[in-house]
Parts: C-alpha cells; structure tokens; sequence
C-alpha cells in the first residue's frame, strides 16, 4: 500500500461524553464490530470506577491497566481506526483536553434522559474552538428520555452545534421500534425485549410506501413520516464539508448496550470522518502527507513499576513515517534520539513496530526526555502549538515533610509536572510553589507517588485561589502594568514555562483587577495570541 493509501485509511478519533452517558458502552461496541475483541466487558473492566473519587489506591491500579486502553486501534472496512481513550472522570478532565490535541474528529455521546450535561459542554467547547469534526450519538434509545426535537434543540444551544440528523428513531423506551437510517436510507428494526442486539435492515428509499405501516404500525409509521418532514423542513441536509470544517454535525441515535445503532454509526463515520488532517506548528502548517516525519508529544505514562522508572510517551505522528531505529530530533532539546523498540497499538496489546504512518500513536519508552508538547522530527525545528493548560480548580501550596529527601521531592515533583498531572506555580513574592488540579483527587495521587515513585514526602497548605489566569500585558513597560505588578505582587506566580500568572482570590477581584487594569489582558487559558 502506498504513502498515501496509508494515511487516507486512518481514522485517529476520541470519544468524550459526561460519565455515565455511555462512552466505555460504545468504544466496546465499536471493538466488537472490527473484531478488535471478542466479548462485551473486556473495555469496562479497564476504566476508573465511579467509586474512585474516594479510592485512589483503586485508581493507580488503573492506571497501569489504562495504558493499554490508552490507544485502540482496529481494522474495519479497510480503515485503519484509531480511539484515543479520554478519562471519563471530571478529575482528569485535563488529561482529556490534551488527547483532543490529537485527534483528527470526535464523537460526542449524550445521554438521551440526561440531555446535554456540564463535562460535555466543556469538552464540546474545546472541539469548537478547534473546529474538530464532530458526530453526536444520543444513546440509551431504549429507555424512556426526552424528545427527540427537545434534545436536537438542546444539542444546538446548549453546545452551540449546528446539526443535521442522520438517523432518527422511531419510538422511544418501551415502544422503541427501531432507527430510520436518514444517511443510508432504510430502516432498522429493533426486537429488543430479550437484548439480544437481534436487528434487521429493511432498505426504504421512500418513506411513503405504504409497505412502512406492515412493518412498524400505523401509528409509528405516521409518526415517522410526520418527524422526518419536520427533520427535512427544519434542518440543513447533511454536507460532508461543512461536516469537515467542523460547521456542521450530524446526529445519530441508538442504544450502545444494545448494540443498536452502533453500526449505522461506524459505517457512516468511516465514509465521512477526516483523514490524517494537517496540523499548523509555531513556524507553519505541516500536512499530513509530507516525507519527512514529524510529530508531538499529547501523553506520558509513569510505569506502575516502582524499579522501572520510565514512562511511556504518546507520540502522534502528524507527517511522514515514524521508523525504528531511525534518529529523530528532540526539538526542545536539540538532541537526536533513536528509539529501538517503539510500540504500536492494537486492540488491547501493545507490540514493537518498525513504521508507522500519520495518524498513528506511538508509544516511546522515556527515561525523562519528554515534556508534554514536545516535538519530534527528521532535524527540522518545528514546534508544535495548541496543548494549553487551563485554569485549575484546586490550589494549595506544596510543602516538604521530609527535609532529608528534598532533591527527590523536587525531582518527582518536576517529572509529575511534566506528565501533566497537575500545574506547578512559583509565587513571586517568595519562591513558594502552588500546585494547581483540576480535582481534588490529584493532590492524593501526588503525595502517594511521590512516596512510592521518589521516596519523598510532602504536605500541603490551604492557599485560597478562585482562577489562575495567565497575564498578558499590552506593552510591558507602561505603567499600568508596573502599577498592576506592584499592587498584585502577593498573586502573582510563574508557571512551569515561565510565563506570568495571576491567581485571583475570587471572581470579585478578578472583576475589579480587569476593570482597574484593562490594558493588562487576563486569560483562562495557557495559549493565546
Ligand atoms: P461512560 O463510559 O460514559 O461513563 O458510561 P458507560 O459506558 O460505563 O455506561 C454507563 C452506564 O450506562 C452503564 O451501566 C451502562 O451499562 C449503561 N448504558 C450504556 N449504554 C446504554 C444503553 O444504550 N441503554 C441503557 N439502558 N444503558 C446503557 P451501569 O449500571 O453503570 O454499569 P454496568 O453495571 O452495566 O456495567
């Protein structure tokens, strides 16, 4: 197969959804369907429980699993597929946004009784503002949920989509028929009172042959006619390109437990979901289709090993062929580094790769080189831009308990940073470092593998911050900003990349500190221009 045969049959993609609306359901279902597994449960044993808000002993033991979730990769249909796995837990809701630097599109899946809820919002935001192509997958069909039209509705406001529904159900809970497939035009009818996924397509081109009333009844069948008009009358047709510029979303329903719907889902994405896209770096746009080989760093995984301390970084190849053997260049560090055992994924396992091919995850074994965000290539210096860091929600100062392990404390907590599991900052004022999360549960996760992996200890300090907001002034030298510096001192902080940080202690002040400061600029997030 040639170069180019190679990345048009890549499929690199994540699913994202609020806990519980059902993405472990589906990503399992969609395994099944390429043969990447063979029974239902071996995807659902892997993932972080709800229960371990409280339990993060519970969640190290996942991690080690996770690693092998982290990437799922299947043939179907001749595509090569790609799901990049994203933490479901709000928790680790960072850890999410930095694999969606990585995928190429996204399916987002709503719980139909739930509707639209808080993580999906958030994560839908992140796709917008980078134009990902996005699918919509309205699941649990098969229990009673809202109307169909309330939920297209509340998909548009509430997540800012602009959708074209491409199937539609006929019925809903107890009196759930089956899908009317809008894409392929046919129906699939659903005998589900056992759950035994028994389905059949009945092709219907034209939904007012009156062979419709046999097969789903008089009444569904007016139904049905009457919803797909309104659908028609209301709702732009489907248009791949707006799909691809990230414009326009289409929308399935079905019931991932079911196995219903599932299909007509993957069938449709694998015809219309991008390819390998190009992806723009500091200096310029780079397409997937170039020789030389590029790519960046979105992931790193400690080993769970405590005598193995290296980790696994996740490289996505975003240009040419990523080779054994082959020395690439470490951008930040202006190194050349080989690596003789680069693994791929497949299904579950994980094994060493000669090539691989835009699109495709590599994982590197890393004995500390890796930042998130760092950049791969054949020599030339290309950074790749887009990881921001939000704004965490949880601060508090990190002190050292164990005076005599101070280099150690030091060096985990720097090789943590790096992983991504929480942001670092230094105060001005005195030095002092502040450890920003996205959840409570990190502080744990920290203080317990600082203590395994590095052999110190630490303790924290409650230190009140409402947002961290990263500072950008419009000319440094005026003295509105000398003004700001002096004034703020107290809040002001470094993060890890050395760019300035302003940690409001509640929404009042950082109302008053922009109004007293408008030329001072204030950002939620890390990457602005
Ligand atoms: P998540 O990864 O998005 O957090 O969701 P997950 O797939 O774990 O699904 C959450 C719950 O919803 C699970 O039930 C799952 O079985 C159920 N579910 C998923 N899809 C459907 C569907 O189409 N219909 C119905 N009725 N339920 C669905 P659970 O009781 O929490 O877990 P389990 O005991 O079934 O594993």
């Amino acid at each position: 197969m040639s170069f180019q045969q190679e990345i048009l049959r890549r499929r690199t993609f994540g699913i994202i959804s609020h806990p519980d609306a059902g993405k472990t359901t589906l990503t399992e279902k969609l395994l099944l369907f390429g043969g990447a597994i063979q029974e239902a449960g071996a995807v659902k044993n892997n993932k972080i429980k709800k229960s371990a808000t409280s339990d993060f002993m519970e969640i190290e033991r996942q991690r080690g699993i996770s690693v092998a979730t982290s990437v799922l990769a299947f043939l179907y249909k001749d595509k090569k597929i790609n799901i990049l796995d994203t933490p479901g837990h709000k928790d680790f809701a960072e850890d999410t946004f930095r694999t969606l630097t990585a995928v190429d599109s996204v399916i987002v899946v709503i719980d139909v009784a739930k509707g639209v809820e808080e993580q999906t919002e958030k994560l839908v935001e992140v796709c917008r503002m980078r134009n990902i192509p996005l699918i919509v997958f309205i699941n649990k069909l098969d229990r009673e949920g809202k109307d169909a039209f309330d939920l297209l509705d509340e998909v548009e406001q509430k997540l800012g989509l602009s959708v074209s529904p491409l199937s539609f159900p006929i019925g809903m809970g107890y009196d759930f028929k089956g899908i009317y497939n809008i894409y392929e035009k046919n129906i699939n009818l659903f005998s589900g009172d056992n759950k035994k996924n028994i389905e059949e397509t009945i092709a219907f081109d034209n939904i007012d042959n009156p062979d419709l009333e046999d097969i789903i009844g008089t009444q569904a069948a007016e139904e049905l006619r009457d919803n797909l008009e309104l659908v028609n009358g209301v709702y732009p047709p489907f248009d791949k390109d707006a799909y691809l510029k990230g414009m326009q979303h289409p929308v399935f329903f079905g019931s991932a437990l079911n196995n219903f719907g599932v299909r007509e889902l993957l069938d449709c994405f694998v015809d219309i979901a991008p390819s390998p896209r190009a992806k723009m770096s500091e200096q310029r746009l780079v397409k997937a289709d170039e020789e030389q080989m590029s790519g960046f760093v979105f992931k790193i995984h400690a080993n769970m090993d405590p005598k193995h301390r290296d980790r696994l970084a996740f490289i996505k190849i975003v240009s040419g062929t990523f080779e054994r053997n082959k020395p690439y260049l470490h951008v930040r560090q202006n190194k050349k580094l080989k690596f003789s055992s680069p693994n791929a994924f497949f299904a579950e396992k994980k094994e060493i790769v000669d090539i691989s091919y835009p699109g495709d995850i590599v994982g590197l074994h890393d004995t500390g080189h890796f930042k998130i965000g760092d950049t791969l290539t054949e020599g030339e210096h290309l950074q790749y831009k887009g990881i921001p860091s939000f704004s965490p929600e949880h601060f508090r100062y990190i002190n050292n308990a164990d005076p005599m392990k101070s280099k150690q404390l030091y060096k985990g907590i720097d090789q943590l940073m790096d992983e991504g599991v929480a942001q670092l900052f230094t105060l001005e004022m005195n030095g002092r470092k502040i450890v920003g999360t996205v959840g409570a549960l990190q502080f744990e996760v920290i203080q317990y593998r600082l203590e395994h992996e590095y052999g110190a200890k630490c303790s924290y300090e409650n230190f009140p911050v409402f947002k961290a907001c990263w500072v950008a002034a419009e000319d440094p030298k005026n003295d509105e900003f000398k003004e700001f510096q002096r004034v703020k001192q107290k809040f002001l902080a470094k993060d890890k990349r050395g760019q300035l940080v302003f940690l409001a202690d509640s929404q009042f002040s950082l109302q008053m500190t922009q109004s007293k400061y408008p030329s001072v600029k204030l950002h939620f997030v890390s990457e602005f221009d």
